[in-house]
């Protein structure tokens, strides 16, 4: 049985009366794959997967961190300089604490204790449902009153500032945002985002952990950035007023050929293909069409492959197996890429001959697939009296 929140507090930091309980979701994008950082568009949608935040504020300036599932912990001095090395989690709770206290919305130190059931590394977006909860703790703690919009932009802001990932908004956004049984389309220049209802009717998605979790992903990540900035500056030499990969066309692209090297030029035509996947998947959507839905799925995944190269053998392998089922209507790898997970769309009839293709090619099946349940909005579940 798990521990209630209340005395998982106790066992590690002592009273918790006053404590806020937090939990925030992580998210699967539908589709959309590296466009948030292009200024375009992204559909993700919230998972059955949370990360809980306990928090309670001190009458001094310390820090005290728990990772109740990892069995760390550290301890620090807002008055101090904060030491972020030491534990992966620490850039993003101790970060989102640091960045209020910085901005100048939180006088005083604070307990947190953390747990969580979002896959790690595995493009779930764990880090921004851990930035989310941490906030969302903190804010309720200390009055703040921070809309959500505001609350994704700083937890956004922490992870380029505190962990080095130049991300986009899309994980924080979803996280914050996202409602179940509804993606949520975000505009990522303007950050509108409107909840699309999903028709899934007898159709479920399926998540796949390849189990493959890639070093230095950050460092691939930050390059697919820079390359797409490099694009954009390129392209601006034909006196186009463009200041990112969302104001240009396919047509312009052809235009403009002569002006990138191959490799820029496939990483531009990713990028335009996929907004433009993003608008076709919504219209599919509304007209109650799932097959269409799949088919932009799949062309979303081969794209990622060929042309912006951040998938995996085992990642291709998951897809190509998958979408040989009767009743898997589409699949892709879903996140960073460069590992982590595939994102299914399948009748449910179907659920059991997914598993059986699936199964030689993933280690502990089924636990390493998740049928998207009914998740849960982020939001403040308690304060402990
Ligand atoms: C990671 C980032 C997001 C987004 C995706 C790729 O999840 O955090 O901002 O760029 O990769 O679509």
């Amino acid at each position: 049985m798990t521990l209630r929140s209340a005395a998982m507090f106790k066992d590690h930091l002592g009273d918790p009366t006053g404590a806020v309980v937090a939990r925030a979701p992580g998210r699967v994008n539908l589709i959309g794959e590296h466009t948030d950082y292009n200024d375009g568009f992204v559909l993700p949608t919230i998972v059955d997967r949370h990360v809980e935040v306990v928090a309670r504020k001190r009458i001094d300036r310390k820090v005290r961190v728990v990772a109740a599932d990892l069995g760390e912990r550290c301890e620090q001095d807002f008055d101090g300089t904060i030491d972020y090395t030491g534990f992966g989690w620490l850039p993003y709770v101790l970060g989102v604490a640091h960045e209020l206290v910085q901005r100048g919305r939180m006088d005083l130190g604070v307990d947190i204790i953390f747990r969580g059931t979002v896959p790690r590394e595995a493009g779930l977006a764990s880090s921004a449902a851990l930035e989310v909860a941490t906030a969302l703790a903190l804010d309720a703690v200390f009055n703040l009153w921070l809309n959500p919009a505001d609350m994704a932009r700083l937890c956004r802001d922490v992870e380029h500032r505190y962990a080095g990932v130049r991300c986009g908004i899309m994980d924080q956004f979803a996280s914050r945002l996202g409602r179940p049984e509804n993606a949520l389309l975000i505009d990522c220049r303007s950050l509108d985002a409107r909840h699309v209802p999903m028709p899934l009717d007898n159709h479920r998605l399926v998540i796949v952990d390849s189990g493959v979790r890639r070093e230095r992903v950050d460092s691939a990540y930050n390059q697919r950035r820079t390359e797409c900035e490099e694009a954009v500056t390129r392209l601006r030499e034909a006196d186009d007023p463009i200041t990112s990969l969302r104001d240009v066309t396919l047509g312009m692209l052809a235009e403009h050929k002569d002006l990138l090297p191959p490799d820029l030029f496939i990483r531009c035509r990713h990028v335009i293909s996929e907004n433009n996947r993003v608008a076709d998947a919504c219209e599919s959507l509304a007209n109650g069409d799932l097959a269409a839905f799949g088919r932009l799925m799949n062309a979303s995944h081969f794209s990622l492959r060929n042309d912006f190269e951040v998938s995996h053998p085992a990642l291709d392998r998951l897809v190509e197996e998958a979408i040989q089922v009767d009743g898997v209507l589409g699949a892709r790898l879903t996140g960073a890429g460069f590992g982590g997970c595939t994102v299914n769309l399948v009748t449910e009839t179907a659920l059991p001959d997914i598993e059986r293709q699936l199964a030689p090619f993933i280690d502990h099946w089924p636990a390493q697939s998740i049928v998207v349940g009914t998740p849960e909005q982020a939001r403040v579940t308690e304060v402990i009296a």
